[in-house]
């Protein structure tokens, strides 16, 4: 059987991005758990602004293709202005090029949620993708991951020095793959397998 496909994305544009490492941080806690990864920055991408007057930018495509052939993914954005940058939300509207696929969008496909904050309302860049995820029919895993005063964490260049938010992030990682195998093999995601739980997670219902 292949491996876990867990595709993660970046949403600043800045070359030092703390949001940025930290997905890489969570993709190797994935990796490690065995998924084949892959990181897109919005920085690469270099997408045009949404629209439908235009044919679709060979950047969009490959981004839509990409997320869709992941088995789950992971988000991470700086939070601007209590929520997630325009180039996130830019790249995320781009996904509309899914809605005629069988299944549409990102059904059935887990979430893993982070952002850095500059100051403490890195949960509201959370929920914000938390309510894109959900109309995009994918699943938010229930561990998230809001990265407070980002400069304590993160060294002027981008390096993460903070090993507990390291730990948590690998963790969620972890979860996303998790969750990812248990849609392969089930249609659904299951909370209340105490046996694998992570700490800290909140189940739902
Ligand atoms: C336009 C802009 C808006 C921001 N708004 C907020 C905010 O509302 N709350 C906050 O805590 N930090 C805010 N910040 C700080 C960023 O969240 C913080 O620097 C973040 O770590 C940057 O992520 P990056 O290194 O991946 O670019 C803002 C920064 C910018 C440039």
């Amino acid at each position: 059987m292949r491996s876990m496909r867990v595709v993660g994305l970046g949403g600043s544009l800045r070359a030092e991005s703390t949001s940025r490492t930290a997905l890489q941080v969570a993709l190797d806690g994935a990796a490690a758990d065995g998924a084949e990864v892959e990181l897109i920055s919005v920085r690469d991408l270099d997408l045009p602004l949404y629209t439908a007057e235009h044919a679709p930018p060979p950047a969009a495509l490959r981004l839509a293709d990409t997320v869709y052939g992941s088995d789950g993914l992971i988000w991470s954005s700086p939070t601007y202005h209590g929520s997630v940058s325009g180039s996130f939300k830019n790249a995320l509207d781009w996904l509309i090029l899914l809605a005629e696929r069988d299944p549409p969008y990102l059904a059935n496909k887990p979430i893993g949620l982070i952002t850095t904050a500059g100051g403490v309302q890195g949960l509201q860049a959370v929920n914000s993708m938390d309510f894109i995820a959900r109309s995009l029919r994918g699943w938010s895993v229930p561990l998230v991951m809001p990265v407070p005063q980002s400069w304590q964490s993160f060294d002027p260049d981008g390096h993460l020095k903070d090993e507990a938010v390291a730990s948590q992030l690998r963790r969620l990682g972890a979860e996303v793959v998790r969750a990812a195998r248990q849609f392969r093999a089930k249609g659904t995601c299951d909370y209340a397998d105490d046996a694998q739980r992570s700490p800290g997670t909140i189940p739902r219902g």
